[in-house]
């Protein structure tokens, strides 16, 4: 042990010192969400702002911290960041240029990385070290493993907020060149509001979920609703993308019990956890839930071993071939891909497996249907015609799969706000659809 906290403290130092060392040029990698070390990008962007460095690029995954390179368009060619999922901060840098973008299935990251990347250094939070000289990765351990294989250093950002994930991943002492002790909260994701159109949508998914099933539940309202509508059911299992406070809602009340999967029976399988204070209570010390690389975690092969597979995402509009647009808003970027075609994959290739993509029918104040005859130009297609299955708003629910163009264009009116549905169908028909 005192060997351990000797090497600890030999490489003890402050966040300026690791920002000392960033050369022009760098390529810095971090992974998703709470593993983002913001005192260290802090302390760089100070220096970038001071203009110490230039060309350095920071890789990241949806920020949850405000990372200065994607708020500060003066540290452009300085310190820019790149996204593998266009959310929050990056998202407004990304549509200002001055931040980029890698399109991605999240399932490919550690592939890109192992194949496309070589980094200067990797950043990431820890918690702090047990008695073996090891730091858990904490909430997230989707491609951490990639980037410490193909980086030429690592600096953590030691924080006893990070809970201490025992089935995730570690990092050991002897891999490690630089430590920052940073302890502060990790930051929490705002409760949805569940309103009554959500709960109306939850409520139509829920009745086609049978006891057994295994869930993912994407971020954002709808998905809140529905795990908050399965409270009733029995012997739910978790398969997901990314942990939720509805998740740790449906374990502590009984709901989820994981005693009918196929792998990782009695065990909550994700990629990351991101929510409140909840959800890193929750993971601090538990065995009964594992956090594994997303290459495993979102692979639709390993999603579809669970039978009755369930996952339950958002859109921004969808067309009448079922094309499922959740990335923009014609070319202006709203966010990734993330893991919404492993999980529809995965899900629709399950036994009893389901797929839903669920979404309000309207869009700013009532103005816009989601449900288009095309999709905007410019908009982004995340999941295709040949794999959607499920699409649900507060009118109901439309199965695509297997379906003609004809049997989903008439599925996808009745579903539309009943505002659009004359223009709809006079649009099908102007196609030559046979509705
Ligand atoms: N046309 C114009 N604007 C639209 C629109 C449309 N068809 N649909 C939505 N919008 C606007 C909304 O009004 C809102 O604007 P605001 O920010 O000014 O209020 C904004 O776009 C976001 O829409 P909202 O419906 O609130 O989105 P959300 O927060 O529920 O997120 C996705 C929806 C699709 C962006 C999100 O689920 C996502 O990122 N999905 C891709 C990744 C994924 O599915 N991962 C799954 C595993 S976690």
């Amino acid at each position: 042990m005192s060997d351990y906290q000797d090497r600890y403290r030999e490489r003890l130092m402050d966040a300026a010192s690791v920002a000392a060392r960033v050369e022009d040029g760098w390529v810095i990698g971090m992974d998703a969400a709470t593993a983002h070390t913001p005192r260290i990008m802090s302390a760089l962007a100070a220096r970038a702002a001071a203009g110490e460095v230039k060309n350095v690029k920071v890789q990241t995954l949806l920020d949850v911290y405000p990372l200065e390179f994607y708020a500060d368009k003066s540290l452009d060619g300085k310190l820019n960041g790149v996204s593998w999922f266009a959310g929050g901060g990056a998202r407004k840098a990304i549509n200002a240029g001055f931040a980029d973008f890698i399109p991605n299935y999240y399932r490919d990251i550690p592939k890109l990385i192992r194949s496309c990347y070589d980094y200067d250094a990797f950043c990431v939070s820890v918690s702090p070290m047990d008695e073996h000289g090891y730091f858990s990765l904490g909430c997230v351990s989707s491609y951490s493993e990639a980037m410490i294989e193909k980086s030429r250093r690592i600096f953590i950002e030691v924080n006893n907020f990070q809970p201490r994930a025992v089935c995730g991943l570690q990092i050991h002492i002897s891999q490690v060149d630089g430590i920052v002790e940073n302890n502060m909260p990790l930051p929490v994701l705002p409760a949805a509001n569940i309103d009554e159109t959500s709960r109306t949508i939850g409520g139509y998914i829920a009745e086609l979920i049978p006891d057994g099933a295994c869930i993912q539940l994407g971020i954002g309202a709808i998905p809140d609703a529905t795990g908050m509508a399965l409270k009733q059911k029995h012997d739910l299992g978790i398969h997901t993308e990314m942990f939720t406070d509805s998740m740790v809602e449906l374990i502590e009340c009984g709901a989820v019990n994981n005693s009918k999967k196929q792998i990782h029976r009695g065990v909550s399988v994700t990629t990351f956890a991101f929510g409140s204070q909840r959800i890193y209570d929750y993971i601090n010390d538990n065995p009964a839930i594992a956090l594994m690389p997303v290459d495993y975690v979102n692979d639709p092969n390993v999603i579809c071993r669970n039978d009755n597979m369930i996952s339950i995402n958002a859109a921004l509009e969808v067309d009448f071939w079922g094309q499922v647009c959740a990335e923009s808003v014609g070319t202006k970027h709203m966010s990734g891909s993330g893991g919404q075609i492993d999980y529809v994959r995965g899900a629709t290739q399950s036994k009893g497996g389901k797929s839903f993509i669920a979404f309000t029918s309207t869009a700013k104040g009532g103005t816009i249907s989601k449900i288009k005859s095309t999709l905007t130009p410019g908009a982004v297609c995340t999941t295709s015609k040949n794999d959607v299955d499920y699409i649900v708003t507060e009118y109901g629910v439309a199965h695509l799969r297997g379906q003609s163009l004809a049997s989903r264009t008439k599925q996808l009116i009745a579903i539309a706000h009943p505002d659009f549905r004359d223009q709809l169908a006079f649009e099908a028909k102007q196609r030559g659809i046979m509705i």
